[in-house]
């Protein structure tokens, strides 16, 4: 088995996963994926699409594809999407290739970022206390994989980036 080379960032829409990824493999040196945009290159549309024209089975599909690929890499800083704890098997294979940090974000902050926004399929039809209801959901899953918790609110990107470096 490989080392676990790989820092994997887990939590809910809107709590900053891809740009504090980017900062992050900025700042240790690593390689940057974003699981949501390998799928948009590979599928040639806008995860908004894949939904609207294929319906979420055909995206998880894609994701857990795209999952394996990441967690195939060593020494990268992978940004996955907000449901990818849904499966077992993506967090499995991302548990053996990096460490897990969940990007905890309050509710407020949540909401703020991402009500209404177009781009996210899950999102964007979705009134506040429905988003509040997947989120309370899924917030046992993330819970059960971080190997560590980094609280957002209030902190920018690069104080965010510095703290999970303290913690690795
Ligand atoms: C999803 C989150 C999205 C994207 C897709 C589904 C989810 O990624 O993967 O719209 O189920 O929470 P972000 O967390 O980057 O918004």
């Amino acid at each position: 088995m490989k080392n676990k080379t790989n820092i994997v960032l887990i939590g809910f829409m809107g709590s900053g996963k891809t740009s504090i990824g980017k900062m992050l493999a900025e700042k240790l040196g690593k390689r940057f994926l974003d699981t949501d945009e390998l799928i948009r290159q590979e599928c040639g549309m806008e995860i908004s699409e894949i939904f609207h024209k294929f319906g979420e089975e055909y995206f998880r599909n894609k994701e857990k594809e795209t999952v394996e690929r990441a967690a195939a890499r060593e020494g990268t800083v992978i940004a996955t999407g907000g449901g990818v704890v849904l499966n077992p098997e993506n967090m499995e294979k991302l548990r053996r290739s990096g460490i897990i940090v969940w990007l905890r974000a309050s509710e407020e902050e949540i909401l703020q970022r991402i009500s209404g926004d177009a781009s996210r399929p899950l999102a964007s039809n979705k009134s506040e206390s429905e988003i509040l209801e997947i989120y309370s959901k899924r917030l046992n899953l993330y819970a059960t994989y971080a190997d560590i918790i980094i609280e957002t609110s209030g902190k920018d990107k690069e104080a965010i980036a510095i703290e999970i470096i303290k913690h690795l």
